[in-house]
């Protein structure tokens, strides 16, 4: 079978390069004789894998030294709950701004281990955009700002870094990171979960101000104080390995590509096509606010939803894959990471436009 156009929101598609690469060194990985899976974290030539993908991670990213970067497991998931405990003391409030369902889950675990103040929930419009920066509720002295950049669900982004003043800005950033250039010296930390843009699931990118990890999580196990695994390049314990080199063959591939700049030119290609196609049809809809809509996620629904099973099965047969939305959320949802171009977003496009001809 040839390969197919892959929407899904993650565990998401690779780029066939980078999985030609990992194939073709499996068995015998850098004339050891064993594949990168079954070397020690510590050996000489892992730990140079390592300290290149962080390399390329930092010269991508813009990460200057007075960041570190770590390379975790557990999820975004597990960081919703490691934040508020390393970066906020027992006492000291936390602000938290809900857009959807993953900041929605983030504020749960940070209210189950400090004060937690809702800056904003985008409830009223059911998660299709963001409250109004002018409604916004915020802490002067508030540990730091937590926000989602991307609700992968809800397909809403906030496009700007919010200015919350001298508060530390916490974004959850998984299914946006080096989707295009940043200014990570805007934030005090950014994590995600490596399955969308990244590489395979399994490993957490966390970037954090060094000056915020120093002396907190005062009483937390050492194992879950950022600066037990900042102080051991994230090898505390034993690391995910074979995502980490799998990371590190994306970055080298993103380099080659022309680094964050051109991901950012073809993501905004792809998406403005994609909604200029929803929106002018009368068959198709994106319910999310123009200036917060996804570049990475674009939810839509049918006019008609009896016809979504129908859909999904032609969109199969036709090589398109992963398009059912979230249960949440109903519809479809097309995901389109770096890793997918532009010629899935034309093979959907031709699809959309046939599906419609035949049952509109
Ligand atoms: C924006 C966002 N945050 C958090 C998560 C949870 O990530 P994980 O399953 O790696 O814990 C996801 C998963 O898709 C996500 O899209």
């Amino acid at each position: 079978m040839s390969r197919v156009f892959n929407f899904s929101a993650g565990p998401a598609a690779l780029p066939l390069e980078v999985l030609e690469t990992a194939k073709a060194e499996l068995t015998d990985w850098q004339g050891t004789g064993m594949s990168v899976m079954e070397v020690s974290h510590r050996s000489k030539p892992f730990v140079a894998v390592a300290e290149q993908a962080e390399a390329d991670l930092r010269e991508l990213m813009g990460v200057s030294d007075d960041y570190a970067v770590m390379f975790l497991q557990g999820g975004a998931t597990q960081q919703f709950a490691l934040i508020p405990m390393n970066l906020a003391a027992d006492g000291q409030t936390v602000d938290q701004l809900v857009t959807g369902s993953w900041s929605k889950k983030a504020l749960k675990q940070g209210q189950a281990v400090r004060t937690v103040n809702l800056v904003a929930d985008g409830a009223d419009s059911n998660y299709t955009d963001v409250p109004a920066r002018d409604s916004w509720n915020l802490t002067d002295d508030a540990a730091y700002f937590h926000y989602c950049g991307n609700e992968t669900i809800g397909g809403v982004e906030l496009h700007d870094v919010p200015d919350v003043g001298n508060v530390p800005v916490v974004c959850d950033m998984s299914s946006t990171i080096l989707s295009r250039p940043i200014d990570v010296d805007k934030f005090g930390m950014i994590y995600a979960g490596a399955q969308k843009n990244i590489g395979p699931a399994g490993l957490t990118i966390v970037i954090v101000r060094k000056d915020l990890i120093a002396s907190g999580g005062a009483g937390l196990p050492d194992i879950l104080k950022y600066s037990t695994q900042a102080d051991a390049g994230s090898m505390s314990n034993t690391p995910p390995t074979f995502a980490w080199y799998m990371a590190g063959l994306v970055f080298d591939w993103i380099k080659r590509n022309g680094g964050l700049a051109a991901m950012g030119e073809q993501n905004s290609a792809k998406a403005a096509k994609l909604y200029a196609a929803i929106d002018s049809s009368d068959f198709y809809a994106n319910p999310v606010a123009i200036e917060h809509r996804s570049w990475m996620n674009i939810p839509f629904t049918l006019a008609n939803a009896d016809l979504d099973a129908l859909f999904l099965e032609q969109s199969a047969a036709a090589g398109m894959t992963n398009l059912k939305g979230h249960r949440s959320v109903g519809g479809m949802r097309a995901s389109i990471y770096n890793a997918v171009p532009m010629e899935a977003i034309d093979a959907l496009i031709a699809f959309m436009e046939e599906f419609e001809r035949t049952n509109g």
